[in-house]
């Protein structure tokens, strides 16, 4: 069976592509430094699948580390999860942002052609369509001006890969353009867990849920929406993780160079999500409008008729789920991880 390598794979989105992975057959080796995770995500992937897996606590710029963990651990296919992913914060220090992300992806790339591995599944981010013309987003819509510099990361680092693939048909690989992550393991053990005040929004309702924040600034009641407030396509955590079980799985299949949306096709407003939000968890969520966010566009959703074509994935999960399983999961950790590593 392949062996996998998951850069960052101890974070929200690798800790349950690890799950997937693990729970059909695949073999898990995860590479992060726990600089955004806790080292108790890794007993808990265990828990929940009853399986094995190996853990090294690296950085992905040590690249002559990377390189011997390549070779020793005789990995098939890279999942490049790896990355600093805050946006407010990549505006306050975008050096340390593309050092980190930019850096980080030109290490593992020197460490796969040293160890021969040809196999990269990169997560990417519908933050690079910019601010698209219309909806839904399909993948041959061009590339966007991003406003910030996480955003600009994710493009800079698709327009590496591409190059790449440019210079050696053989190196494959796979741009999966996610929409907007929300939800957890049904178990409620792994799930996300931002550090300090949350910016995204699913983070910061549970926090006003919990009672740790007054209220939900919703920004802007003023775009060309039904009821004002800015769409999203939410996709639940464990369909996005499966998408990559997928990808891994044919990727021998598939086009020297993939971009595929992974996202439901279907769009929902701030005021819609609190209401999922509400009906899941019992609680009431204050809200109180306030100006738009700079950078933010009005709607973003996706065209995902591709990712059915080429891999035969389709999300499952609506948003009522979404929010159950995210409230699972905060109701059983509210103080995230509680890790001293974290
Ligand atoms: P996360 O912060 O939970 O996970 C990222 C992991 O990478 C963390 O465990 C962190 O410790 C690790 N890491 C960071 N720099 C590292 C380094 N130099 N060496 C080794 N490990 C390092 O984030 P996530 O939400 O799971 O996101 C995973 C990937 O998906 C990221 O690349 C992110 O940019 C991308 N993405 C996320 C979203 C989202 O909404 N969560 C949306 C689109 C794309
Ligand atoms: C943001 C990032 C994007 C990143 C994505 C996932 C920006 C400009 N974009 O996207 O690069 O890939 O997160 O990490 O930050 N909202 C509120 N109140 C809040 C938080 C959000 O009203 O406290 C609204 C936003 O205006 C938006 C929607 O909720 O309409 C979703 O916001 P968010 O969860 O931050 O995701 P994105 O803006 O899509």
């Amino acid at each position: 069976m392949k062996r996998v390598l998951l850069t960052g794979g101890a974070g929200y989105i690798g800790s349950h592509t690890a799950v997937a992975l693990l729970k059909n057959g695949y073999e898990v080796v995860i590479y992060d430094n726990l600089i955004n995770s806790s080292i108790l995500v890794i007993d808990r992937i265990k828990k929940i699948t009853g399986k094995n897996l190996t853990f090294y606590k690296a950085d992905v710029l040590d690249t002559d580390f990377l390189k011997e963990v390549l070779i020793k651990e005789k990995i098939d296919t890279v999942i490049h999860f790896a990355a600093l992913k805050s946006v407010s914060e990549s505006l306050e220090k975008p050096l340390e942002y593309y050092k980190n992300n930019l850096g980080g992806t030109l290490s593992l790339l020197e460490a796969m052609r040293a160890s021969k591995v040809k196999k990269i599944i990169f997560s990417s981010s519908a933050t690079v369509y910019g601010d698209p013309k219309k909806t839904p987003i399909t993948e041959d819509f061009p590339k966007g001006i991003c406003t910030n510099p996480y955003g600009w990361s994710k493009s800079f680092i698709e327009q590496i890969l591409v190059d790449i693939n440019g210079s050696d048909k053989e190196f494959k690989v796979v741009l999966l353009r996610y929409f907007n992550p929300i939800g957890a393991d049904k178990s409620g053990e792994i799930g996300e867990d931002p550090r300090g005040i949350p910016n995204n929004l699913m983070p910061y309702i549970c926090q006003v849920a919990l009672g740790k924040l007054p209220y939900l600034h919703v920004y802007g009641d003023d775009y060309d929406t039904k009821d004002g407030t800015g769409i999203r396509d939410y996709i639940h955590v464990v369909d996005l993780a499966y998408g990559h079980v997928l990808a891994v799985e044919k990727i021998d299949e598939l086009k020297s160079l993939e971009i595929i949306n992974l996202a439901t096709g279907r769009g929902y407003s701030v005021l819609e999500v609190v209401a999922a939000f509400e009906k899941a968890s019992g609680k009431k969520i204050p809200y109180k409008i306030e100006a738009r966010r700079p950078g933010d566009v009005d709607k973003s959703f996706a065209d995902a008729s591709y990712a059915k074509k080429v891999l035969g994935w389709q999300a499952k999960y609506g948003i009522d789920q979404m929010c159950e399983d995210t409230w699972r999961w905060q109701l059983k950790n509210p103080n995230g991880y509680e890790s001293e590593d974290k």
